[in-house]
């Protein structure tokens, strides 16, 4: 998984690059690169600039400082290695036996070792162990004089997954994008364009974007952007206003981006009810916008994502069959794909991914189509692969969230996954109203919660700062609770590197307690639940394996007071929004701990923000 970038326009290429490559790094950043076409001095030939890193971004910026290309046309790639390590051979820009052609890719060629072999034997040379070369080798091997045209061939050969930026030293007025199974998106400036891996990348420049479908090629050229398939047929595409603005897109004077969307997170649950949610717990979705028979008729909900989405789909999986009594099941997208799915034709499929790009779920939610199942995509990117290939969409209205581990987002699909439950409860009568009204409640209190929550920050840093010396955790909780575990474990081994499991309360007396001593704490989730008293007595016998036990509870219970070795106190609210609140704290605990042992929290190493390979 890669970022690329490109540009066609009246301004110099290579500042524009530089700053899309910044802003693209969250995809993947262990090597990055630019080719830029110089304008060729009187009497002098047209050549390609190529600069390349094999190592972040920054690296690059500086190689390009010292020595900036100068032309109107370029394109730009930050790696996250698939194919062959980071170096510098493998780094993008790649091109062909001549120099002429130079692409940049996302995604990944599958049959790319029978197409070298066949190209090697017709004489084409390879220096990288990348899969993206065999493309402009392919180009070159069908160009007959007309760029475009060889792209077309070329790509019809090829099976897997790309998004890809190209141009010619022999066409310098065009500019190619093209994409397969990966996110691409064409900017509409004035007299300029753009070809990239997502808007963020080029939302400082323009807000009009044209999204390429499955299959379609962009040509842009200094007249405007032409779409059209691999036979060559136009196609008439969509042109997106996006709202996002620059300043959403950066860090707004925090350190970091992670700390900055955790502060953002009032705002996302707020965002994913807005407008979605009347007093008496009617719920509408405007992009899922299915009859109350059709969602009557369902027999069970299907729950897929990966990741911190795959916690979501666990929360979602909770309420569905408590508030709407539907049996429900969340599961891994990856492994759900390769199982002999027991989907209908009666079954919800909601997937569950924030970038709308993860390969695994995409793929998962393939199947469940194909098995006739209703399915609804719950993702924080409009037009993503996940929100056009489902049936509908609940978007999370979140913004960008650039820091690699999700946070602020997890938090809007929460939302969006109790709403849906609400729906569903709503439709085949199982919640009352007045159950409904103290869910709404408790729904539109969360925002003002978060808020209040994200002010005890320095409250939440003395703690994670007292613990920051172990390097071993374990989370427990139960119900609801275990989710927030599992979620509290991944968010502190992503982004701080110490290991951290996630147990429910149930479970952890069946192996996980073997673990503890006093050099292994314990972070128990004892807010308020049917469980709680449980989790109480779960909190002793930890205690009596010397473990220090860091427990959130409610306020006014005093169970676990002169038992844990800290108490953190929750307000007392609804055990769904506890969810919201518990999560918080946790992300800014794990945030801390991260910080505090120096490590690079927003670009966790060997993490990227959207697997879009498998
Ligand atoms: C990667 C990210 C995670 C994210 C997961 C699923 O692993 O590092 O933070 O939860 O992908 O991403 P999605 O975009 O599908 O929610």
């Amino acid at each position: 998984m890669c970022g690329i970038i490109g540009y066609l326009g009246g301004r110099e290429a290579t500042p524009i690059l530089m700053e899309s490559l910044k802003r693209l790094e969250y995809r993947g950043y262990d090597s990055a690169g630019v080719a830029v076409l110089e304008q060729p001095t009187a009497g002098q030939a047209i050549r390609t600039s190529v600069t390349k890193s094999e190592a972040k971004v920054d690296m690059l910026i500086e190689k390009l400082e010292a020595n900036m290309p100068s032309g109107k046309l370029g394109i730009g790639h930050t790696r996250w290695a698939t194919h062959g390590k980071p170096t510098y051979i493998n780094a993008h820009p790649h091109t062909d036996c001549h120099g002429k052609i130079f692409v940049v890719h996302n995604g990944i060629i599958e049959n790319f070792a029978e197409l070298k072999a066949e190209l090697e034997a017709e004489g084409h040379e390879f220096p990288s162990e990348t899969d993206t070369e065999v493309v402009p080798h392919l180009i070159e091997k069908y160009y007959k004089g007309d760029f475009l045209a060889a792209v077309r061939a070329a790509l019809k050969r090829i099976k897997g997954a790309y998004a890809l930026a190209m141009f010619s030293s022999e066409d310098p007025e065009l500019l190619v994008g093209a994409r397969l199974n990966a996110p691409l998106v064409v900017g509409l400036g004035e007299k300029e364009y753009y070809i990239a891996s997502d808007i963020t990348a080029i939302i400082p420049y323009t807000k009009r974007v044209l999204v390429l479908g499955e299959g379609e090629v962009a040509a842009v050229t200094p007249l405007g952007a032409e779409v059209s398939t691999l036979d060559g047929v136009t196609v008439k595409s969509k042109v997106v206003h996006v709202d996002w603005d620059v300043a959403q897109a950066q860090k707004g004077g925090y350190d970091h981006f992670m700390l900055k969307e955790i502060h953002e997170s009032d705002d996302a649950v707020a965002n994913a009810m807005r407008g979605r949610l009347t007093d008496d717990g009617s719920v509408s979705f405007r992009e899922f916008d299915v009859p109350d028979e059709q969602l009557r008729d369902i027999t069970d909900v299907l729950l897929l994502g990966m990741g911190t989405s795959l916690h979501a789909a666990m929360i979602g999986e909770y309420v569905i069959e408590d508030w709407a009594g539907i049996p429900a099941r969340a599961e891994d997208a990856s492994e759900f794909r390769y199982r002999r799915p027991t989907v209908g034709n009666k079954t919800l499929d909601v997937v569950i991914t924030q970038s709308g790009e993860t390969a695994d779920t995409l793929v998962a939610l393939h199947q469940a189509r194909e098995r006739g199942a209703l399915s609804v995509a719950v993702t924080n990117v409009i037009a993503s692969s996940a929100a056009r290939d489902a049936d509908g969409a609940i978007y999370l209205h979140s913004g960008p969230e650039i820091g690699v581990a999700s946070t602020k987002t997890l938090l809007a699909h929460t939302v969006s996954l109790f709403l849906l439950a609400l729906r569903l409860a709503s439709v085949n009568g199982r919640v009352s109203l007045e159950r409904r009204q103290e869910l709404v409640e408790a729904l539109r209190a969360l925002p003002e919660q978060v808020r209040m929550l994200l002010e005890r920050e320095e409250e939440i840093f003395a703690l994670a700062d007292k613990y920051s010396g172990y390097r071993n955790f374990m989370y427990a909780g139960r119900g609801l609770g275990y989710t927030v575990a599992l979620e509290g474990a991944l968010k502190l081994k992503e982004i701080s590197y110490v290991h951290a499991e996630g147990t429910s309360g149930g479970l952890l007396k069946h192996g996980p307690i073997a673990l503890l001593d006093e050099q292994f704490p314990v972070v128990a989730i004892c807010t308020v639940s049917a469980t709680k008293d449980k989790m109480v007595s779960n909190v002793h016998e930890i205690v009596a394996r010397n473990a220090p036990v860091l427990a959130l509870v409610t306020e006014g219970d005093r169970s676990l007071d002169g038992v844990a070795t800290d108490v953190f106190v929750m307000p007392a609210v609804e055990e769904a929004a506890s969810v919201i609140l518990n999560t918080v704290m946790l992300q800014l605990f794990a945030y801390r701990i991260g910080v505090k042992l120096g490590q690079d929290v927003d670009q966790p190493r060997n993490l990227a923000k959207s697997v879009t390979v498998e």
